[in-house]
């Protein structure tokens, strides 16, 4: 669907208790990325539940939820405006705009703005924020491929988070990979700190 085929909501809907905070209202996404952000919000509830995550953490966590694809939908101008440093397609801006969005608003918290603004690339100093949303966006049920395999990585997650995150990362990289599209820096730094880089590094 092109951007001028649906009009971007910047309505909110009711968000359920368990998985607040909520978009912020300069969101700018379609109904159709409000479900998905909402079905990322719930798989990474269900995951901070599962590993018995504080609720500070799991605040975090989906602060970031909420924040990665908010001006996914946002005019070329907007992600220009906040992404001035970001070339590329509106798919590489979203993340570093949504980032300078939230900052300017007052957010501080470095690793959920480094899990946002690097969430379609990938972050070797991601701290868990990062590393549970680069997870939850890949592995949430509404995605139509590869259904069976994503979703026994999503209920492994809780008990092997590295290796899901490895997992996860392999598949992204591989797609990167087939569709003929180049490794950028960050994402090939990411890749080297999860399967180690050299002899002694495991
Ligand atoms: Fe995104
Ligand atoms: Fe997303």
């Amino acid at each position: 669907m092109s951007p001028s085929e649906y009009t971007p909501t910047r309505r909110p809907r009711h968000t359920p208790p368990a998985l607040r905070p909520t978009l912020p209202e300069w969101a700018v996404v379609s109904p159709e990325r409000l479900d998905h952000i909402e079905r990322v919000a719930e798989l990474t509830s269900a995951w901070a539940e599962q590993l018995g995550v504080p609720d500070p953490e799991r605040h975090r966590w989906l602060r970031a939820v909420w924040l990665h694809d908010a001006m996914r939908d946002a005019p070329l101008e907007d992600l220009e405006k906040w992404a001035s440093d970001t070339p590329g397609p509106p798919e590489l801006r979203h993340g570093p705009a949504s980032a300078a969005r939230a900052r300017a608003e007052g957010a501080t918290d470095r690793g959920v703005l480094d899990a946002v603004r690097y969430h379609s690339l990938g972050l070797a100093e991601w701290d868990m924020v990062g590393r549970v949303l680069y997870c939850a966006d890949y592995l949430e049920p509404g995605r139509p491929f590869d259904q069976e395999h994503r979703a026994a990585l999503a209920e492994r997650f809780p008990t092997d988070p590295a290796d899901v995150l490895r997992e996860v990362a392999r598949a992204r990289l591989l797609h990167i990979i087939q569709s003929g599209w180049p490794v950028l820096e960050p994402t090939h730094r990411f890749w080297n700190s999860l399967v180690g880089t050299g002899a002694g590094s495991q």
